[in-house]
């Protein structure tokens, strides 16, 4: 992998977590940068936030494809003609099927909002997870980084960091209260992959400090 990770961030929506990383990556805090972001939604303010910093920012409407398998294809050849180093999901609503996991395997992150086994999988997204965290009358929440297995939600975890739920909470107000911790935590783990500081060991994750990172790099599972 290259000194400078080239990053590309798979993005349906808002995009605020896609800003957090853009931002980082401005500051100086992650050894790289987001080359590309792609949206499977037209109207994806995603798009226009990686089109006003100067990303490339690219439509690839899965509706016009005939099949999952073909839009994952073109999906595939177009990260590849970046040479990503690391695909970021950051609200991307569609999920990956095993083919395209596998031609990717341990280079494909996303962050979840919640404590991840809890609240995740299939239709478990957005302002569900908040009422279901809610409705569990749970005292915390947070969110997960994980890398992606064919899963979903399922892959080993790399960071996760809880807030409180407070009384009175709605799902908006934990919403927010945990996207804060998500706008710190998914560029930590960003960095963290491109100091190439992340070893995949079966289910778990090990970070090791930057000075063990060449006697370990050949365990690297990546
Ligand atoms: C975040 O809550 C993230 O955890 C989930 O989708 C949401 C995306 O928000 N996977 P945004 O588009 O980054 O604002």
């Amino acid at each position: 992998m290259p000194e400078r990770v080239r990053i590309a961030v798979l993005a349906s929506g808002r995009g605020t977590n896609l800003q957090s990383i853009l931002d980082a990556c401005a500051r100086g805090e992650i050894p790289g940068e987001v080359v590309v972001v792609i949206s499977n939604k037209p109207d994806a303010q995603a798009l226009w936030r990686a089109r006003r910093t100067g990303v490339s920012a690219i439509l690839l409407d899965h509706r016009e494809f005939p099949t999952r398998e073909t839009f994952e294809a073109r999906l595939a050849e177009t990260l590849n003609a970046y040479s990503v180093d690391l695909i970021c999901l950051a609200g991307w609503l569609r999920i990956l099927g095993p083919g395209f996991v596998r031609q990717f395997t341990g280079r494909i992150m996303n962050i979840h909002p919640s404590l991840l086994p809890q609240f995740g999988g299939r239709g478990m997204y957005g302002e569900r997870v908040h009422e279901a965290v809610l409705s569990a009358g749970m005292k915390i929440s947070g969110c997960t980084v994980h890398f992606v297995d064919d899963t979903p939600d399922g892959g080993p975890i790399v960071l996760q960091s809880a807030v409180p739920v407070e009384d009175g909470d709605t799902p908006a107000t934990l919403a927010a209260r945990v996207a804060d911790e998500e706008h710190r935590w998914y560029p930590l783990a960003i960095s963290l992959f491109a100091e190439r500081r992340l070893l995949i060991q079966g289910r778990k994750v090990r970070i090791v400090e930057a000075r063990e990172r060449e006697s370990v790099a050949n365990e690297v599972t990546r």
